[in-house]
């Protein structure tokens, strides 16, 4: 199972948490992630953690104030991307475009959708993976897995009618290794999480806790 960690813009020490995510990693067959503010993707890959950002724009070299370059992503050190994020909405042309803009520096990809049948969409457009989110479970601590299990079974047959090379994850919710053993047990490859551990007293113990049953 892959757990990706994003810590939005969360109040944490991102560079303690991906030193945690880092030490986890190396205990679990599981894959651990973490996905920092890109202002942070430097320290945080420095720590030898898997780094992700949490977006990046569909652009080129150029003319282009204040935007995220996917090839200045992978130079501070990050391997991959998510793309449309529920908290970073993009229309269906700009998804589009940053998977090109990911794929051109050789960034991973994750689209997120909010149901299967955007996860469908999503799925056409080629990325590596897929995150089926449902908003109104992000950041309650009610996991998507338990909540809506419907959504992560018709997501990944969503995603396998279009493309049975894109892998699925869920979020929303997550916080336990049973949350993510349910994920696993819907189809889903993985768990896109944030609150769980960004918000965590003991961010180690709560990836320990993901991972324990994995
Ligand atoms: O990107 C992960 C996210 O939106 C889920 O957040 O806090 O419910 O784990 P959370």
């Amino acid at each position: 199972m892959f757990v990706l960690v994003n810590l939005k813009t969360y109040p944490c020490d991102p560079v303690a948490v991906a030193e945690a995510v880092r030490d986890v990693d190396e205990t679990t067959d599981a894959r651990l992630a973490v996905a920092p503010a890109a202002t942070h993707i430097e320290r945080v890959a420095e720590t030898g953690a898997e780094t992700w950002a949490q977006h990046v724009d569909p652009i080129d070299h150029g003319s282009n104030t204040g935007h995220a370059l996917a090839e200045h992503v992978a130079d501070a050190g990050a391997v991959g991307t998510l793309i449309n994020h529920s908290e970073r909405r993009l229309k269906l042309a700009d998804i589009d475009g940053t998977v090109r803009a990911a794929q051109r520096a050789d960034l991973e990809t994750i689209v997120c959708a909010n149901n299967p049948a955007q996860i469908g969409a999503a799925a056409a457009l080629g990325p590596d993976a897929v995150a089926v989110e449902p908003p109104e479970l992000i950041g309650t601590g009610t996991p998507v897995s338990q909540a809506d299990p419907d959504v992560v079974e018709d997501a990944v047959a969503a995603a396998a009618d279009v493309d049975p090379d894109v892998s699925v994850l869920c979020g929303a919710g997550i916080s336990t290794g049973d949350d993510v053993v349910a994920a696993g047990d819907l189809g889903a490859g993985g768990v896109l999480l944030a609150s769980g551990v960004a918000k965590a007293d003991d961010p180690k113990a709560a990836l320990e806790d993901l991972v324990a049953p994995l």
